[in-house]
């Protein structure tokens, strides 16, 4: 997610710029800018990089301005380059914007055809000449933003100001943050807190399609469709800024579970064309004659990934019909892999730098496969390996422990399998509909999973001194419970083994006893009979048995001594609900256990070493 900074006040703009940008920087990103008025003149500066290397650029000019913008952008949509980065411009409209725009691409020929020229590969750009485009019919700044808002489809936060009017700024948001900062006689926008927590406390949340207008006089706050004047009451944060980094939240790893209804939501955002039955398919750079042609797919991670490799395996072979080979990158890179003609490797990689992944990603190249990465961050070097991307927009993931990648990467792979099995004819249209409707209540119903918050926790003050775990799933959600078990071990150091439920009867079983706990996945699907005599076999060995099931189900009383209700949905998107318990039980046993969540001993964000 990019960073937006604005500043209107008694004081020199471009320090404030830059310190809040450096506040930001937890964020991630991969180039700077910043926009400021000399006199009626705005001029901006910006680079690729750092914001070390943008402060460089400007040492010696001895910059001073009374108000102005600042960006860090987090690259979705063309790569990092100073070209791309923010603040963009068209004529005197000068603007900084953190969000996707679905429609950009049809808006910017558009205004190509009325002869705009346009200098970036971004979606941003196309607002600042749709605003530019207005001023030039004659129509004021605000009333030229809200014309230019109107024709806007997806995500925005956005700060704007124009040569037409020195020191007035506009801000507007719509399903990407954006908050107020009120001072004493200065005024802030930012996408978060901390980036003006050191001037003021006074905030004020905005709310989507609210328009505000801010001089050196004060804000004022409007409905964007009406222009009816808004009144909303400042609210006076407590939090330390280090604290507010993580949006009030303790560590990254919990902001990040909490972030999953947008993270999802965001790379759902103009992937589906629900009302045509479609999936987007240039957001995977493919055409249904490539799907057509593909007569097995490779699965390809490491870790979290290779977990949601293996669902994906199940979303694949069931919708598609398609043979499915899953790998783990560190051995597919050394098996000597039989790659068929007609196969298709999809390598699954949050960093876009693990080394092991990207050693395989280039052996099925020379194996003369065509790859699909799905990745979280623009310009990887997986990405940029690859023969097409889709992206995963569920932001930088900082925490150690991926969470909201590990989602949405599920959500890429769902796509996918809808696509696929569309070209190979075995889906039709009507469940196509169903598959999409489904989806798009999944924010939603994520939101009312995060709900078993303090069931969960409960559960982890009775466990979090157990010195293993075991976790049982059963087809599509067995990889569930390896995730489950993999962040339990890598936040909380229990030892933790996820296993088919199946195979318990076969080893695992021996290790049941009163100090086992058992976690079983038992959603409301056709092996719930199964799942159910697997914790009866735990329970008459005097195990415990901890059951995650769907809402409704009311046989597990008699089986589970905890039993967590997930909210109802697809088979397909099952995995993704009831990550979040695994996901929330890890994080509160290492919590209690003292442990450094964000950072775990031992482990990096990315393992770019074999
Ligand atoms: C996830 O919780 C782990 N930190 C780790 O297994 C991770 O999934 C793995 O290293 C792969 O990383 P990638 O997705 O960036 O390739």
């Amino acid at each position: 997610m990019c960073g937006i900074i604005g500043y209107i006040g008694k004081r020199n703009a471009i320090p404030v710029l830059i310190n809040g940008l450096k506040r930001l920087e937890y964020r991630g990103y991969d180039s700077a800018g910043i926009a400021f008025f000399s006199g009626n003149k705005i001029s901006v500066r910006r680079c690729a990089g750092k914001i070390k290397d943008l402060e460089s650029a400007i040492k010696g000019e001895k910059l001073r301005s009374v108000a102005g913008l600042g960006h860090t952008r987090w690259a979705t949509h063309g790569r990092p380059s100073e070209d791309n980065a923010h603040p963009h411009r068209a004529g005197g409209t000068v603007l900084v914007h953190n969000g996707i725009i679905e429609n950009y691409f049809e808006l910017k020929e558009d205004l190509r055809k009325k002869g705009h020229v346009f200098k970036s590969e971004t979606d941003t750009e196309v607002i600042s000449h749709l605003i530019h485009s207005f001023l030039q019919k004659g129509l004021s700044f605000e009333d030229a933003m809200r014309e230019a808002l109107k024709l806007l489809e997806g995500s925005y936060a956005i700060g704007v100001i124009n040569e037409k009017e020195p020191g007035r700024m506009l801000a507007v948001k719509k399903d990407s943050p954006l908050v107020l900062g009120l001072g004493d006689g200065e005024f802030f926008i930012a996408s978060d807190i901390p980036a003006f927590l050191k001037y003021t406390r006074d905030v004020i949340i905005l709310e989507n399609n609210e328009l505000v207008s801010i001089t050196n006089k004060g804000v004022s706050i409007s409905a964007l469709n009406t222009g009816k004047p808004v009144r909303r009451e400042a609210t006076r944060i407590t939090w330390s800024p280090t604290m507010a980094e993580k949006g009030g939240y303790r560590h990254f790893m919990l902001k990040e579970i909490y972030e999953q209804p947008r993270a999802v939501a965001d790379t759902i955002r103009g992937r589906v064309f629900p009302e045509r039955g479609e999936v987007n398919l240039e957001e995977f750079s493919l055409r249904e004659s490539d799907l057509r042609k593909i007569g097995k797919v490779f699965l390809i991670a490491c870790g979290t990934s290779w977990h949601a490799a293996l669902v994906g395996k199940y979303m694949i072979e069931d919708m598609a019909r398609v043979p499915c080979e899953v790998d783990i990158a560190s051995e597919f890179r050394y098996r000597k892999p039989i790659v068929p003609k007609d196969s298709f490797v999809i390598v699954i990689t949050q960093s876009g730098e693990t080394a092991d992944t990207i050693a395989a990603q280039r052996e099925a190249r020379k194996l003369g496969a065509r790859v699909l990465t799905i990745c979280n961050v623009v310009g990887s070097t997986s990405s940029r390996e690859a023969d097409s991307v889709f992206y995963t927009h569920s932001g930088p993931e900082i925490g150690v422990a991926s969470t909201k990648a590990f989602t949405t990467q599920l959500i890429g792979l769902y796509l996918f399998s809808i696509a696929l099995a569309k070209a190979k004819g075995g889906i039709a249209s009507g469940q196509i509909k169903e598959l999409f409707s489904e989806l798009l209540q999944l924010p939603e119903k994520i939101k009312k999973a995060l709900q078993i918050n303090d069931q969960v926790l409960k559960i982890a003050k009775k466990f979090c001194y157990t010195r293993d775990f075991l976790y049982l799933g059963r087809g599509i959600n067995y990889p569930i419970a390896l995730e489950g078990a993999l962040k339990l071990k890598e936040i909380s150091y229990i030892h933790a083994e996820g296993y088919p439920a199946g195979e318990m009867k076969h080893g695992p079983i021996a290790l049941i006893d009163n100090s086992m706990p058992v976690l079983a996945l038992a959603p409301d699907d056709q092996v719930l009979e199964k799942i159910l005599s697997n914790m009866e076999e735990v329970n008459s060995r005097g195990g415990k048995v901890i059951a995650v099931t769907t809402e409704g189900v009311k046989k597990v009383f008699a089986h589970a001594s905890d039993i967590l209700f997930m909210p109802k949905t697809n088979s397909y998107l099952t995995p993704v609900i009831f990550a979040i318990p695994m996901h929330l039980l890890a994080y509160h046993m290492a919590v209690l256990k003292k442990c450094n969540v964000d950072q775990p001993r031992n482990l990096a964000k990315s393992v770019t070493v074999e």
